[in-house]
């Protein structure tokens, strides 16, 4: 893997636009690298610029209520992430921010992923390299020749830190990753252009590797994590506490149709997760 054209690339080319980049601030980049963990980089940047005008600090986001915390995630999906920082938030204004991987990790939500990105992004420390599905794929291909699913986590992080160009910082070659496996190495390589073209393994590797190595996303349409999502919505939107209003609501918003002992089963999760609390949920949720 061969990384010498990466820094100038980066700066004429990286993303350098999106809000949470201008900052070393760990609770703004809490905030970004949770809500990116799923969503989509377009879709990330209003709700982080409304979450952080908000709740700029641990304190102040640790002062508001769950649902105006899950109010405002609306429409980020996978709302346990929200639940996941209110709670950070509250214990990161208490106890101060940890600064080791061991500690970060102890956060609720946070786990290897997140703990290196802040380590890399926030508090400039030294560490393995935070592999996120774009960077995973970028090691994959231009290091090791293979595609992500096909390697091991070491394997890619061994190829990736020994290739750290001398004068890019672990903050820049993390963000220059990023970049480079959102612009050109994706799922679909584009690499005209890509800074790792020149000593990209992957791209000599041999004609019979390639066979196979497409994986498909699981779909949403119809999915339980789709149910529980409209439900959610509609709790939030009528903070109702009888099942079969709560059900003819999230239907509104479903394609399909969902049977009772499947809405059933998303209620009981919601609140087993903590999204609807136990007291205000229909009974046979609880
Ligand atoms: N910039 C900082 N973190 C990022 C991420 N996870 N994805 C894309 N860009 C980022």
């Amino acid at each position: 893997m061969r990384t010498d054209a990466l820094r100038r690339w980066y700066a004429a080319h990286g993303r350098h636009t999106l809000p949470w980049r201008s900052t070393h601030d760990p609770w703004a980049v809490l905030v970004s690298e949770v809500m990116l963990q799923q969503t989509q980089v377009a879709r990330v940047v209003p709700k982080w610029e409304a979450f952080m005008a908000r709740w700029p600090s641990p304190e102040a986001c640790a002062g508001a209520e769950l649902t105006e915390v899950l109010r405002l995630w609306q429409g980020l999906g996978y709302p346990r992430r929200a639940l996941a920082l209110h709670r950070c938030a509250q214990i990161v204004s208490a106890q101060g921010w940890p600064k080791s991987q061991a500690g970060l990790r102890a956060l609720p939500g946070v786990g290897a992923y997140t703990a290196r990105a802040l380590l890399a992004l926030a508090f400039r420390r030294p560490g393995r390299p935070p592999l996120d599905v774009n960077i995973r794929r970028v090691g994959a291909r231009a290091g090791l020749a293979a595609e992500p699913h096909q390697v091991t986590d070491a394997a890619v992080e061994e190829a990736l830190m020994t290739a750290r160009p001398a004068r890019m910082s672990r903050r820049d070659y993390t963000l220059a990753l990023f970049d480079a496996g959102a612009l050109h190495c994706r799922a679909v390589p584009r690499c005209d252009g890509c800074p790792l073209a020149g000593g990209c393994a992957w791209r000599r590797r041999p004609p019979a590797a390639a066979a196979g190595e497409r994986r498909r996303q699981p779909r949403y349409e119809g999915s339980f994590r789709q149910l529980r999502g409209a439900l959610l919505d509609a709790w939030l939107r009528t903070r109702s506490g009888d099942e079969a209003e709560l059900a003819a609501a999230a239907a509104a918003g479903l394609q399909s149709a969902a049977d009772a002992e499947r809405v059933a089963r998303a209620l009981h999760s919601l609140v087993a997760d903590g999204l609807i609390p136990a007291e205000r949920a229909p009974s046979q949720a609880g």
